[in-house]
């Protein structure tokens, strides 16, 4: 029996292809994709443009109360709105993703994002990444996967990613940002990113994207839900 609203958390490590599962699973499933990193990126998208200096953590709490987030569909497809400007294309930069490992450590920008996360799944039933989101956001979710994979491995997704979109870049250094990056969200004092004591390991370093995919449509049905 399918329960009526139900949601899906999905955490682990950047690169580990969290977006990517999270999508095409929402889709087979019929429900909405909310991609919490997005909402992390438009809040340090906001202190950039204020020139915020990210390390004065009064400073990044003192502006983040006159940041609105909201987010809309657009297709299906999720739509970041930042004070009433969809920001979605300007969020993607290396610069704004620096930046949002850096204010998502700031314990009022998580409680103003996390509000919104909870009331999102309260209204619909969805299929939730991020970091926090087993742990912290919707400790009640009806399933809980945490989606790793070698810090190499996503490395070298990446790499070939830039290197598809003609980029020139240096596989090692794109490890060692991957490992400094785990480091800030793993040792972060508030919401640190850490597998849920319910939540299940995929590890999917020698996994492709169906196969990813299919495993995790198997636990879904195995909960009696979709
Ligand atoms: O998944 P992403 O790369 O878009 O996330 C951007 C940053 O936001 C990343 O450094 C970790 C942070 N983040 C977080 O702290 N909690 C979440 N639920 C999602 C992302």
């Amino acid at each position: 029996m399918s329960k009526e609203i139900f949601s899906i958390a999905i955490d682990g490590p950047a690169g580990a292809g969290k977006s990517t599962i999270a999508k095409l699973l929402a889709k087979r499933l019929g429900v909405i994709y909310v991609d919490t990193g997005a909402m992390y990126r438009a809040m340090a998208l906001y202190m950039l443009r204020k020139g915020v200096d990210l390390s004065d953590a009064a400073a990044v709490s003192a502006t983040c109360v006159s940041a609105d987030i909201t987010i809309a569909f657009e297709e299906g497809v999720q739509q970041v709105i930042l004070n009433g400007e969809n920001v979605s294309g300007l969020i993607r930069t290396e610069e704004v993703s620096a930046a949002a490992s850096k204010t998502s450590v700031n314990p009022d920008v998580r409680a103003k994002l996390v509000e919104l996360q909870k009331k999102l799944a309260g209204e619909k039933s969805l299929v939730m990444d991020g970091r926090d989101i087993g742990t912290v956001v919707l400790p009640k979710a009806e399933v809980k996967i945490y989606l790793s994979a070698s810090s190499a491995v996503r490395a070298k997704r990446r790499y070939d990613e830039l290197i598809a979109k003609g980029e020139e870049c240096d596989l090692a250094a794109i490890e060692a940002e991957i490992i400094e990056r785990d480091e800030r969200d793993m040792k972060r004092e508030i919401s640190p990113l850490k597998q849920a004591e319910d939540a299940i390991l995929v590890d999917s370093s020698d996994m492709s994207i169906e196969e990813v995919e299919e495993k995790l449509l198997s636990i879904v049905k195995e909960k009696g839900l979709g």
